[in-house]
């Protein structure tokens, strides 16, 4: 019997530069995809895999998630008062109740790797999950439900895995495959950007994890790398073969929404998937077509 994944780590503490200016002031995880701050959908996709706690690894002008998660009084009696019923439940259906939020500073934003390290005491011995909300997945099934099936099988380290353009493994983490199922592959190695000669496959690792708590150790024993960052991936790699270690080929398709380009693709690709403004949408792109 596998131990169950009940909590998950959301690290929003990054400087999102790429998105600058829109970021000057801003959480990134805030911007929205049609009506939704992209912090919400990785919430909700963290609820329907069975989460329970949910901790947020925040930094300097993060306030707005912190406000997004919590009750607005004033704001839904206006609208109780209004009758505004369909509104009312969209600021308010999903918030998780009380005590089941904690946030910790990461203070200097030294990485991904040390921004998970920054959970360790709220975590605690037992595993978890990790979803970086600028990795935006439209999928029917939910990413993370998918991946916590797979580790009822398998347990371990289970990471995200999509296959990408061989011209593309420099903007990933890229997976040496062991042995290799049609969505389950066995992670023998993990190389970070690789040039795509030296790339060992095009199987990249997204934005999801199901970790072993023992990665805390191995962060706390992994050297700065360049920018004097903290990096995950490489307290992961000294975790192949004393952990099971699988990559899933999740269902469904990523949007890299920390990236101007793959945020306006992901506010097109899920204003199409809304049966209320598909119709809309679509008279637009062709109406903009023609103008090209
Ligand atoms: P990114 O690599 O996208 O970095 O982080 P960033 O700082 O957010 O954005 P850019 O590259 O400057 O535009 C991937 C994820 O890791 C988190 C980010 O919030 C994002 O969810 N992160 C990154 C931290 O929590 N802390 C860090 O020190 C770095």
């Amino acid at each position: 019997m596998k131990r169950p994944i009940r909590k998950a780590v959301f690290p929003v503490g990054g400087l999102g530069t790429r998105f600058l200016p829109a970021t000057k002031a801003m959480p990134k995880e805030m911007l929205p995809v049609v009506d939704k701050p992209l912090i919400q959908y990785a919430v909700e996709e963290a609820q329907a895999a069975g989460i329970e706690e949910f901790i947020f690894v925040t930094g300097r002008g993060k306030q707005a998630i912190e406000d997004h998660f919590d009750r607005s009084y004033e704001l839904e009696s206006v609208l109780r008062e209004r009758e505004k019923r369909d509104l009312l439940e969209s600021i308010v259906g999903w918030v998780p109740k009380a005590g089941q939020v904690s946030y910790t500073r990461q203070m200097d934003p030294h990485g991904l790797g040390h921004a998970v390290r920054c959970a360790k005491a709220l975590v605690g011995d037992e595993p978890f999950a990790v979803l970086l909300a600028d990795d935006l997945i439209l999928s029917k099934e939910g990413c993370l439900a998918e991946m916590v099936e797979a580790y009822n099988d398998v347990g371990g380290n289970i990471i995200a895995a999509m296959d990408v353009p061989q011209e593309h493994t420099k903007r990933y983490g890229i997976v040496k495959p062991g042995k290799d199922g049609e969505r389950l592959v066995e992670v023998k190695g993990l190389v970070e950007k690789p040039a795509p000669a030296e790339a060992p496959s095009r199987t990249a690792v997204i934005g999801r994890y199901i970790l072993q708590p023992s990665v805390f150790d191995h962060l706390d024993q992994v050297p700065r790398g360049a920018g004097g960052e903290i990096q995950l991936t490489d307290a992961l790699a000294r975790m192949i073969g004393e952990v099971p270690f699988h990559g899933l080929r999740f269902s469904g398709t990523r949007y890299d929404c920390g990236d101007k380009v793959g945020f306006l693709h992901a506010n097109i690709a899920f204003a199409l998937a809304r049966s209320d403004m598909r119709g809309e949408v679509e008279a637009i792109l062709r109406d903009v077509n023609k103008q090209l």
